[in-house]
């Protein structure tokens, strides 16, 4: 049997051939520590400042601007803590959004507790920030903003070189998390006018437990872990060289032909899209229809649950759920209540993002089954209302 069709891009990505390629010398033969100053640490150390350049490439920074760390969680930790601990005299308040990754929310959360303060501002019912919000938000102490690129739910990308704009006016660091957005759309940085960006290796063809943050030339988080000098003494440990070998290859495959890469995206979305919106009635896009990654399709089934539906094709679809439904409660993802996007809609939100591997044969077998599994669970529901008198 086949295995199912994967549309779970957003959740994480098959490794790259290339990218395997890069890293096995690494793995089998090249075992040398980097720091060595002897012949095996040579190669290796070679290799990790290859790989930095590779990813400060597709940011258009420099290599000494990038620091490898093991995701997108630790770059978004190193990045706010690092600088509320740095800014920490200046001023404790920070902006982010209600539509963050838990990796952003989570370590504001923890901030709190140690007296800093954070002004979570909202969206519109698109998922978009609004600039005037968060220039609104600025308050005398701000030390930081922490806005996303876009969105890993709903792929809505946000206006950043806007908001950097206005921190750069205001002199406050700007942060975004880009896990979502490298090798999908440009993450130049002197385009986006960051500070601080983080990079996590496995949404882009890379293995997991890697990952990257641009900290810009001039801008000084505290140091995230301590110990000997590796990583110019921002992140201490002995370099876990195929993985940032495979970081930078990765990137370097991203840098090759994106538009090619983005537009094969988008029409295996809009034809998945378009296959499900042909058939089934009552099919809502949560989203910016326009600024919205090229692979990321977040719908919602009326009166459907995300849950059945991913059960109904769970042997032949792979896709996540943007809700949870319990016997008698649901709960749905801070992203889809902060849209608020109408209960009714929101409780059958699945998210199906697509990757350059990605085929048509794919995306028809997966209208297929899902438009069968809605089908089926309709005519359940309305059995079940029929017999009981509702
Ligand atoms: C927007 C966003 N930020 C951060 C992360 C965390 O990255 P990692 O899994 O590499 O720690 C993810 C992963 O899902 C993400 O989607």
């Amino acid at each position: 049997m086949a295995h199912p069709v994967y549309l779970d891009y957003n959740g994480t990505t098959p490794h790259a051939p290339e990218v395997i390629e890069a890293m096995r010398p690494f793995i089998e033969t090249q075992f040398g520590n980097p720091s060595s100053t002897h012949w095996y640490g040579i190669r290796p150390r070679k290799a990790v400042e290859e790989a930095r350049k590779q990813v400060a490439a597709l940011l258009n920074c420099r290599s000494h601007e990038v620091f490898f760390t093991s995701g997108g969680t630790e770059s978004n930790n190193h990045a706010i803590k690092g600088m509320a601990n740095a800014l920490g005299n200046k001023g404790r308040h920070i902006i982010t959004t209600a539509i963050e990754h838990p990796a952003v929310l989570e370590v504001c959360r923890h901030l709190e507790i140690r007296g800093f303060e954070t002004t979570c501002v909202g969206v519109d019912q698109a998922g978009k920030v609004n600039v005037d919000d968060i220039c609104n938000a600025i308050r005398k102490d701000t030390i930081l903003i922490s806005v996303m690129h876009a969105n890993n739910e709903v792929g809505t990308i946000q206006p950043i070189p806007e908001i950097s704009a206005l921190a750069r006016k205001h002199g406050i660091a700007m942060h975004t998390d880009a896990a979502q957005s490298m090798g999908k759309i440009p993450t130049d940085v002197q385009v986006l006018g960051v500070d601080l960006l983080s990079i996590a290796g496995h949404k882009l063809y890379a293995p997991k437990g890697i990952g990257a943050l641009f900290v810009r030339q001039g801008v000084f988080p505290e140091k995230f872990c301590h110990g000997a000098s590796q990583e110019r003494g921002y992140r201490a440990g002995t370099e876990n060289v195929p993985w940032m070998v495979g970081l930078g290859r990765a990137c370097e495959l991203a840098a090759q032909n994106p538009g090619h890469t983005a537009n094969h995206m988008k029409s295996m979305r809009d034809r998945l899209h378009k296959g499900l919106a042909d058939q089934l009635d009552d099919v809502r896009l949560n989203g910016h229809p326009d600024d919205r990654l090229p692979n990321t399709l977040s719908l919602s089934f009326k009166g459907v649950e995300a849950n059945r539906i991913l059960e109904e094709i769970g042997l032949e679809v792979a896709a996540s759920p943007g809700a949870a439904c319990h016997s008698d409660t649901v709960s749905l993802s801070h992203v889809l209540e902060a849209m608020k996007i109408p209960l009714e809609w929101a409780k059958g939100t699945i998210r199906l993002s697509t990757g350059r591997m990605t085929t048509p044969e794919e995306i028809d077998r997966a209208v297929e089954a899902i438009v069968r599994a809605v089908e089926a669970i309709v005519r359940a529901v309305t059995h079940l209302r029929g017999a009981s008198g509702v």
